[in-house]
């Protein structure tokens, strides 16, 4: 019955590693899959993590019974604090849903899920191009087209702001828009306020959008948990209705623990009531509930107020020392006299670069030198040292000028 079966490519993101575990070379280095690497290039688990770990293992009290559909209560509450502020109205007049969700992916299609059988707009999702790969995947098997709006000028490396709005506003109303609340991925291009405040213009006044923000990397952008969840903050203070998706896999460092959350605000608490009673419903055919450990831990580090304190330190020593390589490997390039304008390695934010190094160049990089980043030209700045810089530089170098 299977004999007919097709051999699947890897996926683009996920299997720039398989490929990268599969290659036998000393000096290969990975600049694939967004996940923080220390400046030894080993992954991090935050010590603030490894504390309540810890203290999680040694409560007594604690047993492994079923969580209910949506996850620790508490657990919900502090994300939403987390993403909305903790003196958010929509969280003191009851307009908000929140369920614990498996990472960001899981979050995204729980909450696609329930627009996919109950959104009474358009079901067409415009997200931006370029976008997260998976994002083109997990819509449309949740039953909404994918579109796309213009997001990235390839000529100056930065928004096509114009060519945003133009999209939008020739998208039918009421349709459902995908943002990326900070440090898009894989541009490492966000709009600026004034540029956030114009889309919600259109969203709000013109279109009738319904927004849906994608937040994996709250912390990584300015280094600072309520900067980087400004637009999402304005987005929700007009009163309108929104869904955040968050994802605690790179600002805790919480990956394979799947940890994340999806929020639903809407305009009426007793319409949040409604929310929460069909969101169980989507999610009990899926997973039944989820599963309780990393949410413990994120749970302990937002609701003591040292622990918080000290995870805000780290992720700023994670967040600066990205930046850190932002300046190493355009002075590198520079001293190279690598043709070409290496500015946006500087300007872009997060966890990426978008290089504008084309498909043909990433494969000559991959091939001659052993480095592995994603065919669009992406590289993830966390997975570079002061060690490998000099020789990510140099490899770039070759593959511009042969
Ligand atoms: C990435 O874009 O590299 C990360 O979000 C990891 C993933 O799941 O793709």
């Amino acid at each position: 019955c299977f004999a007919h079966v097709q051999q699947a490519p890897e996926d683009p993101i996920l299997g720039i590693t398989v490929a990268f575990n599969k290659d036998p070379s000393p000096v290969k280095v990975n600049l694939g899959v967004g996940a923080y690497r220390t400046e030894d290039g080993k992954p991090l688990l935050l010590n603030v993590v490894r504390q309540a770990e810890l203290h999680l293992v040694s409560d007594e009290s604690r047993n492994k019974e079923y969580l209910g559909i949506t996850g620790i209560v508490h657990f919900n509450k502090l994300s939403a604090q987390l993403i909305l502020g903790s003196d958010s109205p929509a969280i003191a007049e009851n307009r908000v849903v929140t369920a614990q969700c498996l990472s960001g992916t899981g979050s995204l299609r729980v909450g696609g899920e329930f627009l996919g059988r109950h959104y009474s707009g358009q079901k067409i999702i415009y997200v931006p191009s370029p976008t997260w790969g998976n994002h083109l995947k997990i819509f449309p098997l949740a039953g909404l087209e994918a579109r796309t709006y213009r997001y990235y000028d390839p000529r100056t490396k930065g928004l096509d702001y114009e060519g945003m709005l133009e999209d939008l506003r020739a998208a039918p109303n009421g349709s459902i828009l995908l943002l990326h609340a900070c440090a898009h991925n894989p541009t490492g291009v966000d709009p600026s306020q004034e540029q956030w405040e114009g889309i919600r213009r259109v969203v709000r006044e013109e279109k009738q959008f319904l927004p849906f923000f994608d937040c994996a990397y709250q912390g990584f952008a300015s280094g600072s948990l309520d900067n980087d969840a400004w637009a999402v903050r304005r987005f929700v203070g007009d009163g309108g209705e929104v869904f955040v998706a968050q994802s605690y896999a790179k600002n805790m460092g919480l990956y394979a623990e799947r940890v994340g959350a999806l929020s639903i605000i809407v305009k009426e608490p007793a319409v949040a009531t409604r929310v929460e009673s069909q969101l169980k419903l989507v999610i009990r055919p899926m997973y039944s509930t989820p599963p309780t450990h990393g949410a413990s831990i994120v749970t302990l580090i937002l609701s003591s107020k040292k622990w918080f304190e000290e995870w805000k330190e780290e992720l700023k020593a994670m967040a600066d020392r990205i930046r850190s390589m932002r300046h190493e490997l355009f002075n590198a390039l520079k001293e190279r006299q690598t043709p070409g304008n290496w500015e946006h390695i500087l300007n872009q934010i997060g966890m990426f670069t978008f290089t504008g190094l084309s498909k043909e160049q990433v494969e000559y990089m991959r091939r001659e030198d052993h480095i592995y980043m994603t065919l669009d030209g992406r590289i993830s700045m966390a997975g570079l040292n002061s060690r490998t810089v000099p020789q990510v530089a140099d490899a770039i170098h070759r593959a511009v000028v042969k």
